[in-house]
């Protein structure tokens, strides 16, 4: 078998190592862990799995929709401070099987405190001591983002909220995201938010920009929210200045394939911008966003920029080096993952006997 079609085998793709920067915890979950929580608390959603599934996830013959996606996340999943702990414990461990060696795991504490009004501050903490027990368990290095949901909050009560969180010192949260529905609450909206976050320099800030919105939104973003990275960001194929200042300022695009289709952020995943804006030079990483909805994993991103790109060996890895080196791991942890990174691909190589080692 050659090496393209060994990447296109899904156990052999399972187990390639990689690094993730967009995932969002409430994207994650485990669906038969959701099914049980959703029976456990008697929720109205089916009652049967297939059912319950059809009805969670998006729907695989439903046109791609922005808001319609969007409004796939729900607050009332978790009816404890033990659902979250469990929902998150389970996620997190799961995570392996998609061959994660790092990942930069995004959550909104509001999201999971709303239905309940739980304490904040305690959600964020349990959710991050869960997923580090689970990780612990299962050797995954990880790191946390909170995320900030544009339609949920203003920017007055963002700040508030991030005057609480960043009190508690935790160190394995190493970012800020500000996520949801760019259309109607455009980047402007909050700038304070950001300022504030930029002269702390306590955190780096990741933004959602330029997902179904003309890439003036990305402009915005990293001009006046100081974005050192850019959630999705597909309108950068349109505009060749802002791929120019990306590759010399290395400010990285999660790009997600999956979820750039079923949000109507690109049309055709056989199309889709990562290919072109990697030859170019841009600094580009793939991520899955949200698997739970989208009924797929990170795995099948890759076969399909394997699939669609002919991306080899040597891209993958060099997709993960961009990811590596726009972490928000401090400098010296992030030579340290790019060391254990290179050594985990080269035992990849070797037990598959793919590059050199083949
Ligand atoms: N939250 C979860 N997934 C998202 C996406 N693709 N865009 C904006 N907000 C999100
Ligand atoms: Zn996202």
């Amino acid at each position: 078998m050659n090496e393209t079609n060994k990447l296109l085998d899904k156990p052999t793709m399972k187990r390639f190592p990689k690094v993730e920067l967009h995932r969002h915890l409430e994207g994650t979950f485990p669906v038969e862990k959701l099914y049980q929580l959703s029976l456990k608390n008697k929720l109205e959603r089916p009652r049967e799995l297939e059912a319950f599934k059809k009805e969670v996830q998006f729907p695989k013959d439903s046109s791609p929709d922005f808001l319609t996606f969007l409004a796939k996340f729900h607050n009332d999943w978790y009816q404890s401070l033990d659902d979250v702990y469990f929902i998150t414990y389970h996620s997190v461990k799961g995570l392996v099987d998609d061959g994660l060696y790092y990942c930069e795991l995004r959550f909104s504490p509001e999201h999971f405190a709303l239905e309940n009004d739980f304490d904040r501050a305690e959600i964020t903490r349990l959710i991050v001591r869960a997923g580090n027990e689970a990780a612990d368990e299962v050797g995954l290095t990880i790191r946390y983002l909170l995320s900030f949901n544009r339609s949920k909050q203003t920017s007055a009560e963002m700040i508030e909220l991030y005057d609480r969180l960043k009190r508690l010192e935790i160190p394995e949260i190493v970012g800020i995201d500000l996520t949801g529905d760019e259309i109607n609450y455009p980047p402007e909206k909050f700038r304070d938010f950001f300022a504030l976050i930029e002269s702390d320099g306590l955190y780096k800030s990741t933004i959602h920009a330029g997902e179904v919105t003309p890439s003036e939104q990305i402009w915005e973003a990293i001009r006046n929210l100081h974005a050192a990275r850019i959630g999705h960001g597909t309108s950068t194929i349109d505009d060749p200045p802002l791929q120019e200042f990306l590759k010399q300022s290395g400010i990285a695009l999660e790009l997600c394939i999956t979820s750039n289709y079923q949000t109507g952020s690109w049309e055709d995943e056989r199309n889709h911008p990562v290919g072109a804006l990697y030859r170019k030079g841009v600094p580009v990483t793939l991520n899955s966003d949200d698997p739970f909805i989208q009924n797929t994993d990170l795995t099948d991103d890759y076969i399909k920029a394997v699939e669609y790109f002919d991306f080899r060996l040597q891209d993958l890895v060099k997709l993960n080096m961009n990811a590596i080196d726009a972490s928000f791991l401090p400098g010296r942890l992030r030579e340290d993952l790019r060391k254990a990174y290179l050594e985990k691909v080269e035992e990849f190589k070797q037990s598959y006997g793919l590059g050199g080692a083949g």
